[in-house]
Formats: structure tokens, C-alpha cells, sequence
């Protein structure tokens, strides 16, 4: 089974049945993962680049250990320490990259669109590891391998993405897959962090009172509000949105059904999420961590299209 596409640029250019093969081949290799030696030879002679153009701890660190998991070699730049100080374009600095015979890209870039500008003009194959405000796919599927965990799959459940939807390519990479894959979804949060087209454009429903939202679902996904990407105030402080939309251990011991929570990380404690419940027994935030391993082990493996998985 192959991949529809050459490039993971979203989840927006995946059919159903991309999504279910990575999720499927993940599985696979998280069994790799459980074994004492957890490594294959799967992408020897494969070299990656890791070009990170913005800040990350966990997807970067997750990258690469995929690609080591699975014997490629390894190049890791960031924007900070290279070049780009110097005034070089991103297309200068990633031609120069490839030129030494370099075969995926893992692109992580503060503008939208980064990684598809690229795809237009280098032949390698590329990975989005996060584009400004549009979409974070590896993000997305390593968050659906984790409901199916948690919950035994994908159709027909009810998932809840909290908090500031408009800056968040988290979420919109979410929405796309999930409703792809048949779970139905509200976006619940402040009328300023949701976009007015939401409900029309995809298939979601809207909500602003959270208590309802959680009531409703199986798994809340809880989002990062986004200072960095909001250049004016959308609401009045960050002790108020706690007030208003912070997931506390109150608000969860007042539901009638026990739901899951999670959160792509960082977490900013206190504000979105309180501590006892980022720590608590619903939370499953690290073993979203741990899936995101074999979930990129997945995405590289079949985007260089080599042999079986698991050998
Ligand atoms: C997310 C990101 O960078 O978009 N983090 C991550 O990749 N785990 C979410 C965030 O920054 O809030």
C-alpha cells in the first residue's frame, strides 16, 4: 500500500485511506518500539534534514528520534544558528542542503504555506512539522492513534478541541482529519479565538459554553492560547480565560461520565489547563508524546516508500 501523495504537506490533501494506512503501519511500529533493540534498517541510506525555523522541544525531539529508530541519517538545522541571519532565503538555504545529496525535508516554519511553496520548487520529499497558523499533520495523526487508543476508534466519536481555535494549526489539522475519518467535533472557546466561517466551512459544530461541550464529549483536546501568534488582546487576561474556559479538576468532578483530556504541549499550566488535571487519571498527554514516535516512524517510512514495516 502506498501513500495518494509524495509530500506530507496536510491533512488536507489526505484521503481516508492515507490516514488509516499511517495509522495502521504506526501501529506496527510501536510494537518496534516496545522491543529491547528499537531499531530497524528500514531507511539506511536514507538522509533526513530536520530545517526548524521556529522553536519546538517535543516535535523536533520526536523527529528525530523516528528517524534514528528507523537508521536514517540524521542533519538537524535551526534558523537561529545558520545562515539566515546572514539575510538567505529559505529556498537558497534549503537548495544548498539538497545539493549534498540530502532525500526528505522535515520543514517546521512560522509562515503559512512554507512547506508548500517548497514542494513547488524542490523534488525531494517533505514533511510539514508545523506552518504558521494553517496545519501541524504529524500532530493530528499521532492525536488520532491516541483516541484510538483510548477509546478503541475513530468513527462516530465525540471530540471537543478547546480553546484558541483561530491560532491554532493543531486544530485545524484536527478537524480535517477527524472529520475525515467519520468522529464528529465541537470547537468550544471565547467568540474571539473561534474564525466566524468555522461552522460553515467544516463539518463542526460551534460552542461557547464549555461546561455543555465537555458534558457532551469522550475526549477534549485543550489547546495552547497562542499569545505569540495574537498581536491584540482577545480577551481581557490569562486569570480570566482560566475563569472562564480553564479545564480544572472541578469542572471534570462535576460531569456525569468520566471524558479523556488531552494537549499537543506545551502546556501553559494554570491558564488552559490546571495542573491536577494536566497530571490527573484522564489525561493522556505522554502517551501522546510516546505515540508521536512511532506515528513520524510511519509518515518517513512510507513517504520513502521502502519494503515492509517492522523489519
Ligand atoms: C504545537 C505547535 O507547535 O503547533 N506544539 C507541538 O508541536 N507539540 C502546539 C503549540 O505550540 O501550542
Amino acid at each position: 500500500m502506498k501513500l495518494s501523495t509524495p509530500h506530507l504537506l496536510g491533512i488536507k490533501d489526505l484521503q481516508s485511506h492515507d490516514i488509516r494506512l499511517i495509522l495502521d503501519t504506526a501501529r506496527q511500529f510501536k510494537e518496534v518500539l516496545q522491543r529491547p533493540i528499537k531499531k530497524v534498517p528500514s531507511l539506511r541510506d536514507i538522509t533526513i534534514v530536520n530545517l526548524f525555523f521556529e522553536n519546538s522541544t517535543r516535535t523536533r525531539i520526536s523527529f528525530e528520534l523516528a528517524e534514528r529508530r528507523l537508521s536514517a541519517d540524521v542533519l538537524n538545522f535551526t534558523a537561529g544558528a545558520s545562515s539566515v541571519s546572514k539575510g538567505e532565503t529559505m529556498l537558497d538555504t534549503v537548495n544548498n542542503i539538497l545539493s549534498m545529496k540530502v532525500d526528505m525535508v522535515v520543514l517546521r516554519h512560522s509562515a503559512s504555506g512554507a512547506p508548500h511553496f517548497l514542494a513547488k520548487h524542490i523534488s525531494a520529499a517533505i514533511v510539514n512539522a508545523g506552518d504558521g497558523i494553517n496545519e501541524h499533520p504529524t500532530q493530528a495523526l499521532l492525536d488520532a492513534f491516541s483516541i484510538e487508543d483510548a477509546t478503541g476508534g475513530l468513527e462516530g466519536k465525540k471530540i471537543a478541541i478547546v480553546g484558541d481555535i483561530m491560532h491554532s494549526r493543531v486544530a485545524l489539522s484536527n478537524i480535517y482529519l477527524l472529520t475525515k475519518m467519520g468522529a464528529e467535533v465541537t470547537v468550544v472557546g471565547p467568540p474571539t479565538l473561534i474564525p466566524k466561517y468555522l461552522a460553515e466551512a467544516f463539518n463542526v459544530r460551534v460552542s461557547y459554553n464549555i461546561k455543555e461541550t465537555l458534558e457532551w464529549c469522550d475526549v477534549a483536546n485543550v489547546l495552547r492560547i497562542q499569545l505569540e501568534r495574537q498581536n491584540q488582546p482577545l480577551f481581557s487576561s490569562l486569570r480570566e480565560y482560566n475563569l472562564a474556559y480553564g479545564i480544572s479538576r472541578k469542572l471534570l468532578d462535576g460531569l456525569s461520565k468520566k471524558i479523556v483530556i488531552m494537549h499537543p504541549g506545551p502546556i501553559n499550566r494554570g491558564v488552559e489547563l490546571d495542573s491536577d488535571v494536566a497530571d490527573g487519571h484522564e489525561s493522556i498527554i505522554l502517551q501522546q508524546v510516546e505515540n508521536g514516535v512511532a506515528v513520524r516512524m510511519a509518515v518517513l517510512y512510507l513517504l520513502a516508500d521502502r519494503g515492509e514495516a517492522g523489519n
